[in-house]
C-alpha cells in the first residue's frame, strides 16, 4: 500500500497539536443544533487536514464533518473527524482526538486516531494489525458480559425517547458498568486495546467510526450493527466487541428491542 497510513499519522499529529494548542484559549462556541457544539478548533483542524490531504492525494474524495468535502471517482475516500469529542473539548475534559479513515470502494483500508492529550497514536491497516504508538493491540479476553466494562454514546440531539436509554439501563445492570466518555473514536480504540469489552452507539456518522472499527477488527475484535447484521460504514448504528461477548450482548439488544416493539393483536 502507498504511504496512506504514514501520511495520515503525520497529518493527524499536526491537527492534534493544533487543537491541543488552542484548548486553553477562549474559543467561540457555536451551535449547529441544540447541544451540538462546534468551535474554532474544529474548523481550523478540518481546514488543515483537508489542505494536507488535497496536496498529497489530489485524486481522493474527502468527507469531513464540518463540510469540507471533495468528490472524486478514484474509489478512495477519506472520512475525517477533525475533532471527535467537541463537547469534552469545549468543557476542558481531556478526552478528544483527531480521526481519519480511508475507504476504498466502501471498505475501510486504513485509519488513524490521534489523542493529543496523551500523545497516543492509534493506527490500523487492513490485514496488517492495529497499533498504539507502534505497539501491537489485542482486544480483551473477557468471556462474560457480567465481567465486562462496556461503553456507549449519545448523539448531541438525544431525547428522553432515545432507545439507547433502555440499552444503557439494561447493560448497567448486567455488566461491571458503562462508560460514556464522549469520543466515539476513542471508545473504539479502548475496545481495540482491551479496556472496554464492548461499545455501541445508535447514531454515528462514518467519520466517527471509520478508523475505530478497523482498529477493533485488526485487534481481533468483532464489529456489526446492534441487530447482528454486518457492519455498514454508512449505516447509523455500530456495535464493536472483543468477539467473545458479542453474542451475549446481541441477546440483550434483541430483548430490549422486543420490548419496544408494539404488541401484535
Ligand atoms: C460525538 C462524539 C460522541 C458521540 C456523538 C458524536 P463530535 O462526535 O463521538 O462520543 O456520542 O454521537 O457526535 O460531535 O464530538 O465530533
Ligand atoms: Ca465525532
Ligand atoms: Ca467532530
Amino acid at each position: 500500500m502507498p504511504d496512506f497510513l504514514q501520511s495520515a499519522t503525520e497529518i493527524a499529529r499536526e491537527a492534534g497539536a493544533l487543537i491541543a494548542g488552542l484548548s486553553d484559549q477562549p474559543l467561540e462556541i457555536n451551535y449547529k443544533r441544540r447541544s451540538d457544539l462546534v468551535t474554532e478548533a474544529d474548523r481550523r483542524s478540518e481546514a488543515l487536514i483537508i489542505e494536507r490531504l488535497r496536496a498529497r492525494f489530489p485524486e481522493h474524495a474527502i468527507v469531513a464533518e464540518e463540510g469540507g468535502n471533495h468528490r472524486s471517482s478514484s474509489g478512495y475516500c477519506w472520512y475525517v473527524d477533525p475533532l471527535d469529542g467537541t463537547t469534552n473539548y469545549a468543557h476542558g475534559f481531556p478526552m478528544y482526538c483527531v480521526t481519519m479513515g480511508l475507504a476504498y470502494r466502501g471498505e475501510v483500508i486504513a485509519g488513524v486516531v490521534y489523542d493529543p492529550t496523551r500523545d497516543e497514536m492509534y493506527t490500523a491497516e487492513r490485514g496488517a494489525g492495529a497499533f498504539k504508538n507502534n505497539q501491537r493491540l489485542h482486544v480483551s479476553h473477557t468471556e462474560k458480559l457480567s465481567e465486562s466494562l462496556v461503553a456507549t454514546g449519545f448523539p448531541p440531539f438525544a431525547t428522553n425517547h432515545d432507545l439507547n436509554i433502555q440499552f444503557y439501563f439494561r447493560f448497567t445492570m448486567l455488566s461491571h458498568g458503562i462508560r460514556r466518555a464522549g469520543s466515539a473514536a476513542l471508545d473504539l480504540c479502548c475496545v481495540a486495546t482491551g479496556c472496554f469489552d464492548g461499545f455501541w452507539e445508535l447514531k454515528l456518522n462514518p467519520w466517527d467510526k471509520a478508523a475505530g472499527t478497523l482498529l477493533v477488527t485488526e485487534a481481533g475484535g468483532c464489529v456489526s450493527d446492534v441487530h447482528g447484521n454486518p457492519f455498514n460504514l454508512l449505516g447509523d448504528d455500530v456495535f464493536a466487541s472483543n468477539g467473545l461477548v458479542h453474542g451475549e450482548m446481541l441477546e440483550v439488544f434483541a430483548e430490549v428491542l422486543a420490548q419496544q416493539a408494539p404488541a401484535k393483536s
